[in-house]
Formats: C-alpha cells, sequence, structure tokens
C-alpha cells in the first residue's frame, strides 16, 4: 500500500488558475462563438524582446556544433547570467550582491514555492491575505499547517490582512514568527510597500531572527520614484532576507522560464544543535540535487536584457502594458469602480460594486460582457469583494475590455 502525503488533502479544491481555466473552458463550451477576452491570470502576450530572440537563435546554433555544444549546466546558473544580474540589478544601484548569491532557476513560482523546503517543519510563517497562493499553498503541502478553518484561513499559520483600510501594507505581527512572506509590488493587489514599511520589517526579522521571503518578480513595473525595487535597499535585510526575482514579467519569459533568487551569505538558520548554518549552502545541496539548471539557450536569452539595446527594449515592452494598466484604470473609475494598484504593478485591484462576492462578479463579468478576471476570494479570505485584472492582454482587447464593460456591465 500506498500512503499518500494528507497534507495535500488539506488544501481546498484545485489551484486557484486551474479552477478559473475549468469555469471559462465550460463557458466557452455551451457559448462557443463568443470572444472571451482573457484579463484572468497574470500571462504576458507580448513577443519577447528582440534582443532575448537573437540570443536564443545564437545559442540555438552554438549546439548544433560540438565545439561548442552545452550539456548540463551549473546548477546554479551559468556565471555569464549571475555576473549580469549582480552588475545591472544590484551593483548599479548601489545594492551590495555578490554574483555567487545568485541562483537562476526555471522561475520564481518554484522558487518561492521550494524555499520552504531547506526550513524545518516547526517554524511559524506570516502571510499577507490576500496573498500569491503558492507561498500558501506549499507550506501546507510540507505540513507546516494546520487543517483549514471555517473562516478560509489554515491552523498555526499567522495572517496579515492586507485591504483598503491598511492601504494594503501588512502590519507587523505582534506574536514571533520565524517566516514571513512578503511581495511587493504586490500580486494580487497591485501596491507596493514603501522603504519605511520594509524598514520596519528587516527591523522585525532582526530583532526575531525571522527570515524574510521577499518576492519582487514584479520590480520592473514600478514607476514612481523612490519606491523600493529590492528590499536589500533596506540597511540589514542582508542579515534576515531572501530576495526572488523573475524574467517572466520583466521580458515576457512566462512560457520561456527564467527566475532567480539572492541569498546572502551572512543569512543562516539554525540547527537542532543550536548552531547557525548558512542558508546559501542548504540552497545550494538542494538545487544541485532536485534541479539540472535552466537551459543554456534560455539564459542566454535573459543575458542578453542586461545591455543598453536589451534595457531600452525591455523598457518598451513595459511600457506597453502600464499603458495597459492606465486604460484599465481609468476605465473603471469611469464607471464608478474603485481601484487599487496598476501605477506600479501590472495588476488592477478593484473594489467589486455593491458588496458582490467575488466569484460572484466573476460569473457576472464572464457572463455579461465576457471578460475573465481573478476573483479576490481565491488569494485569501481577506480579497472577498475584490477582484483583480491584468494589464497584460494586447491592446486591442484591453481596450475592447473596457468599452464592454462602459457600455454592457450592469452595475
Ligand atoms: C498570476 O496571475 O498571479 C501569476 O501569473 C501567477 C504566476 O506568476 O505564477
Amino acid at each position: 500500500m500506498a500512503y499518500i502525503n494528507d497534507n495535500y488533502q488539506k488544501l481546498p479544491g484545485s489551484y486557484l488558475f486551474s479552477e478559473i481555466a475549468r469555469r471559462v473552458a465550460a463557458f466557452q463550451s455551451k457559448n462557443p462563438s463568443v470572444k472571451i477576452i482573457r484579463l484572468g491570470i497574470g500571462d504576458v502576450t507580448q513577443p519577447l524582446p528582440k534582443v532575448c530572440i537573437d540570443a536564443m537563435k545564437h545559442a540555438v546554433d552554438e549546439m548544433a556544433s560540438a565545439k561548442t555544444f552545452r550539456g548540463y549546466g551549473p546548477e546554479q546558473g551559468y556565471d555569464f547570467l549571475r555576473d549580469k544580474i549582480a552588475e545591472y540589478n544590484y551593483k548599479r544601484r548601489g545594492l551590495n550582491v555578490e554574483a555567487d548569491e545568485i541562483f537562476i532557476s526555471d522561475g520564481s513560482k518554484c522558487d518561492c514555492g521550494n524555499i520552504q523546503e531547506i526550513f524545518g517543519l516547526n517554524n511559524k510563517i506570516a502571510i499577507a491575505d490576500p496573498v500569491y497562493p503558492v507561498y500558501l499553498d506549499t507550506n501546507v503541502m510540507a505540513g507546516r499547517t494546520g487543517d483549514l478553518k471555517t473562516d478560509g484561513h489554515f491552523e498555526d499559520v499567522v495572517y496579515l490582512p492586507c485591504t483598503s483600510d491598511n492601504d494594503f501594507s501588512p502590519s507587523i505581527p505582534a506574536e514571533h514568527v520565524d517566516l514571513i512572506y512578503l511581495c511587493s509590488p504586490n500580486n494580487p493587489t497591485g501596491t507596493t510597500l514603501s522603504k519605511d514599511a520594509l524598514k520596519k520589517w528587516v527591523d522585525y526579522a532582526k530583532a526575531n531572527d525571522s527570515i524574510i521571503f521577499y518576492d519582487s518578480a514584479y520590480a520592473a513595473y514600478i514607476t514612481e520614484d523612490g519606491v523600493p525595487k529590492s528590499i536589500y535597499e533596506i540597511d540589514g535585510a542582508r542579515d534576515c532576507a531572501i530576495e526572488f526575482r523573475s524574467f517572466s514579467k520583466t521580458a515576457g519569459f512566462t512560457g520561456t522560464r527564467c527566475g532567480y533568487v539572492v541569498i546572502p551569505r551572512e543569512l543562516t538558520g539554525v540547527n537542532k544543535n543550536g548552531e547557525r548554518v548558512p542558508l546559501k549552502n542548504l540552497w545550494l545541496r538542494r538545487q544541485t540535487t532536485k534541479f539540472n539548471g535552466t537551459a543554456y539557450i534560455v539564459q542566454r536569452g535573459a543575458e542578453a536584457i542586461y545591455s543598453d539595446e536589451g534595457q531600452a527594449q525591455v523598457k518598451e515592452l513595459i511600457s506597453y502594458y502600464m499603458d495597459n494598466a492606465k486604460i484599465i484604470r481609468e476605465g473603471l473609475s469611469e464607471v464608478g469602480l474603485q481601484v487599487y494598484g496598476g501605477v506600479n504593478a501590472p495588476y488592477i485591484w478593484l473594489k467589486t460594486p455593491n458588496e458582490m462576492k467575488s466569484w460572484d462578479f466573476f460569473d457576472k463579468l464572464l457572463n455579461e460582457v465576457n471578460i475573465v478576471g481573478t476573483p479576490g476570494a481565491g488569494f485569501g479570505p481577506c480579497g472577498e469583494g475584490y477582484f483583480r485584472l491584468t494589464s497584460f492582454g494586447n491592446r486591442e482587447n484591453t481596450v475592447e475590455a473596457m468599452k464592454r464593460i462602459k457600455s454592457n456591465l450592469n452595475i
């Protein structure tokens, strides 16, 4: 007999975006002629920057010759990419991150999900509510939580409510926690944490010997000055924070897959004998055992954004999506909806009209104007009554979506 990991059965239903895909497929099969506009999952629609395509084509050619062919690469990533990331994303911004503290991966979803494996099950986790579901679900799967309660929260987790009342900025908990998940620019709310707010978290983590998991996959979307792009902009963060970054939204790599984790060398956890152990070494051990590296061709594509030409092309791509964000923000405001986010992030978070439940609004939007979004409740109980739209659609669909909402949505 094979026993299953019972923790999986604590999870409700399916993964949020699989559930949405299932509902949309059911609607489409009943209404085959309807043109659905998908502003649900944050998946990009525009082609990769030309520099990436050229670099990947060149890398494919290298694979065609025995002299330049590459087999297994270093599990932690090729130096050519780690060096460029350290240079462009950190050193040029006056931040102290070395190339050997950067671990290349096949995307932030895997990194954010896998990181908890190097920590004991006895750690208390704190997560925002609403939250990107991967943080919580992977901790449930690992057995770091109790059961799901009737209020939609899991036992043994410290939730940090983020609502319009606190500008979607999680407050420091009154109790001790060991592992803290923060995401800025935030998925799903599209809001950001200020330097002051982050400083409070860094101070808390240092005082409590906690580790912050800082997901800044959307850092490239920050348009306002003074909003931190990296947690290492805060003094002391190297002693308490792991940072996650991604090429998915920065350069359109959602299908191509590339991301990275930064684990500063001074960051440690405690073993059962009370000794300090560098987390960087544990992550390297994990990755070398379970991961064989991101494809050489993909890493060459990612590297290509780190040139003047590459940076210009990425900027253009991001402007395209941020123009969509503006169109959505303005369109929703015009019909009287309360909107948040969409200024330093590709997500627009809206308050549903007339206190509607998030999933009811999902059905209404799909049925009345054939638009798919993401119900806020899918990100946690505090997301109830909110709804997320993404600016990653193409321009034509984004404009058309707002037109449909203005003329046909009955609110
Ligand atoms: C989202 O829609 O929240 C994201 O696309 C999910 C992800 O990046 O995994």
